[in-house]
């Protein structure tokens, strides 16, 4: 069952071929998903050859397999984590009943969105870093920028797979907007707002990688405790793909940062304006993006008291993270959860039902995984032995989604007025001027072994090859 057959047309660990009704709808799927992958993929790349890694089985252990490949020619396909025998839903009202191999009618409305929802963030992200590959950095970040997005690619494939194996003709018509939607269109956006705004340039890659990606991590995990169990099993391969993802994101940041120290070591400096004229991102610029991203990911975990996450996980449908190393009962009804609000002009804690606060719960579980990144970068500059550590910003910084939505809180938690938030927020968010320097310094580097100025070379190859080895032929 795990073993992956890559003879037929769509490459699958499902069984397929039994299921003909099936085969034909997703193979005429397929030649839409192409032509979206032509309109809306990689702009200019198709003729590339990129040393791909392509999945070969779903064991953790050898699932991938290198080599050139055209990105048009990936073997997109759909690959299940095989099955858990007699697998027990472990949460919620349905906690120690089997899991469901098919969609319960009274859940099938709320399934069908949270997977929609999750299937709409794989092609939009491919959308908003459509042009990077023209500024890319080295062959080899130009080859890690790809493999992102073809994984990415697979992960709608993923998504698309349940929707017309489990809802008909509604998830038929649903992987057909999928394909419909764009990335910042204002008349069909994608759904989420973080998957509307552009990624202009590499700094926003890596971020974005480390960032959002890590959102698609935890809501992998929440999807992968699902009663749901083709869900739980398409979302637990998924996460072996996203973990690359994010070390992109981890590594290029902590690439940039590496050099900027560099730089500010060489020329005894950490006047923004001279690391710039040497052609190096000022870390203070750097913490703007951070905040920027984080500010912007968070929100994607939605309102802090919500009575559809209660729904959810009462009903089966999506748990929490690593909700299987909890010590509770798992049905959290006499439970509460402090969520942050603003209470007579001050920022105070309220206790809430923790059922309606799981968004809130899931939030913070990211915010604790998502600032184990960040001091692994303070390690870079501590070791360059500069003054300056990075930090996460306050949770109330720059939301807009749930009870903090538009309240004007420093990066420290402190809450300001609007004009104090406007005298200071070029301090705490890119400025255009900011945008405008980064911009300047994406020049596209593409001779093998070679790295733009902003930018330290990786410390390994990709799958053991060296540094300057050819990632990505361009014919
Ligand atoms: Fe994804
Ligand atoms: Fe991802």
């Amino acid at each position: 069952m795990s073993s992956i057959d890559y003879s037929t047309k769509i490459p699958n660990n499902v069984n397929l071929a039994e299921d003909r009704t099936l085969q034909r709808a997703l193979e005429q799927w397929q030649p839409n998903y192409l032509s979206w992958w032509n309109d809306m993929g990689p702009d200019g790349s198709q003729g590339f050859d990129v040393y791909l890694r392509t999945a070969v089985s779903v064991d953790p252990q050898g699932w991938a397999q290198f080599g050139h490949v055209k990105m048009p020619d990936y073997r997109w396909g759909i690959f299940l984590n095989p099955a858990e025998k007699d697998r027990k839903i472990h949460f919620g009202d349905h906690k120690g009943e089997s899991a469901w191999q098919d969609v319960p009618g009274e859940h099938r409305a709320n399934l069908r969105r949270i997977i929609v929802t999750q299937g709409d963030t794989e092609p939009a992200s491919v959308e908003q870093q459509r042009h990077l590959g023209l500024t890319a950095p080295s062959l080899y970040d130009l080859r890690n920028l790809f493999q992102v997005n073809v994984e990415e690619g697979r992960h709608l494939w993923a998504m698309v797979y349940l929707l017309h194996k489990y809802f008909g003709r509604d998830g038929r018509e649903e992987g057909e907007a999928l394909l419909e939607r764009r990335s910042g269109q204002q008349d069909n956006p994608r759904i989420l707002q973080a998957f509307n705004e552009p990624t202009p340039d590499w700094l926003s890659f890596f971020m974005f990688t480390y960032f959002t990606d890590r959102d698609g991590k935890f809501q992998l995990c929440a999807l992968a405790e699902s009663a749901f169990d083709p869900l739980a099993r398409t979302t637990r391969f998924m996460l072996t793909e996203e973990a690359h993802h994010m070390f992109v994101g981890e590594s290029g940041v902590s690439r940039v940062i590496q050099r900027t120290c560099q730089m500010m070591n060489e020329l005894r400096t950490d006047d923004p304006a001279k690391l710039r004229a040497a052609g190096v991102i000022d870390l203070p610029t750097i913490q703007r993006y951070l905040n920027f991203h984080f500010s912007v990911t968070i929100d994607l975990f939605g309102a802090d008291q919500s009575s559809n996450a209660a729904m959810f996980y009462s009903s089966g449908l999506k748990g929490r993270y690593e909700e299987g190393k909890r010590g509770d009962d798992h049905l959290l009804r006499n439970d509460s959860y402090r969520i942050l609000q603003v209470r007579d002009g001050r920022l105070a804690e309220e206790e809430v039902p923790m059922l309606n606060a799981l968004n809130e719960v899931l939030r913070d579980d990211y915010i604790t995984d998502s600032v184990g990144g960040v001091s692994r970068w303070n390690k870079v500059i501590e070791k360059a032995g500069i003054d300056f550590r990075l930090k996460t910003p306050h949770k109330a910084f720059h939301r807009s989604i749930g009870s903090l939505a538009g309240v004007k809180v420093s990066p420290e938690g402190q809450l300001l007025s609007e004009p104090e938030w406007n005298a200071r927020v070029a301090e705490w968010l890119p400025t255009e001027s900011d945008r405008a320097f980064v911009a300047s310094l994406m020049g596209r580097v593409v001779e093998p072994g070679k790295y733009a100025n902003w930018i330290a070379p990786p410390m390994v190859g990709i799958n053991r090859q060296p540094i300057d080895f050819e990632y990505v032929r361009f014919n």
